[in-house]
């Protein structure tokens, strides 16, 4: 009974989760990058269909296979791909999660041809990338739940505090660079959430799965008040 009630709590809602790294193309062979490996956002996305979402799952380039089939999976390569498939899809569902490490800054002009060795520096220019989340924030709808996240190294509870509220998120959750066990490659994280009543929820350090069940916890907890 406790199995089926939990499997029905997000029957006919939909939502959009990003997930993973953006690639910035330098040169046709060349790209920035980071160390996201997708694993927090698939885990998200895996854990609201199982509760009976149908999720729109917008990602990055990552190694990872999608299990559950009320997820469609949109890939993407850079950020300027990942906000325009999240401004299409935004306005249909009930809420997104932005999980992906998207990146701030990408080459003004990538080269068309790829750049020879040579004995000179390469200046790249960059430019900055559109705040897919900051960009959600601004229409979003009243029922609509919108999450993010915050990788902070220093300054975390104010610096998140701060994203949640220029984004008009409804919480963030943060993890911390310095939790041993939190972050990019690993299995596991040690999350805080903040939400916008400024309440602070404290977890212990779990996998990533485990986790994915707080932050659904919190969107079913959003979407009721
Ligand atoms: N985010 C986004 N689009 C971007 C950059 C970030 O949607 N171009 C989202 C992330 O997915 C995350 C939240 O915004 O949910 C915070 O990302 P983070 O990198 O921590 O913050 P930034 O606003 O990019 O600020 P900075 O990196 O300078 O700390
Ligand atoms: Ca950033």
């Amino acid at each position: 009974a406790a199995f089926f009630s939990r499997k029905k709590k997000l029957l006919n809602k939909t939502f959009l989760v990003t997930a993973g790294p953006t690639f910035e193309k330098i040169d046709p062979v060349r790209f920035i990058g980071n160390y996201s490996s997708g694993k927090m956002g698939y885990a998200i996305a895996e854990e609201l269909a199982g509760s009976g979402a149908k999720v729109i799952l917008v990602s990055g380039p990552v190694n990872l296979e999608v299990a559950n089939s009320n997820i469609s999976l949109v890939s993407v390569e850079s950020a300027e791909e990942m906000y325009l498939e999240c401004q299409k899809y935004f306005s249909v569902t009930d809420g997104a999660v932005m999980c992906a490490a998207v990146a701030d800054f990408t080459p003004l002009q990538p080269e068309i041809t790829k750049t020879k060795r040579g004995k000179n520096n390469w200046n790249l220019e960059l430019k900055p990338t559109a705040d897919i989340a900051l960009s959600l924030g601004e229409v979003k709808k009243k029922n609509q739940v919108l999450a993010g996240f915050a990788l902070e190294t220093n300054n975390e509870l104010e610096n998140a505090s701060q994203k949640l509220h220029k984004k008009n998120l409804d919480f963030i959750v943060l993890n911390s660079l310095n939790d041993p066990g939190a972050g990019f490659q690993t299995d596991t994280n040690k999350i805080t959430i903040i939400d916008k009543d400024n309440n602070h929820q404290n977890f212990e350090l779990k996998s990533k799965k485990e986790v994915a069940v707080d932050i659904v916890n919190k969107i079913i907890d959003t979407l009721k008040n």
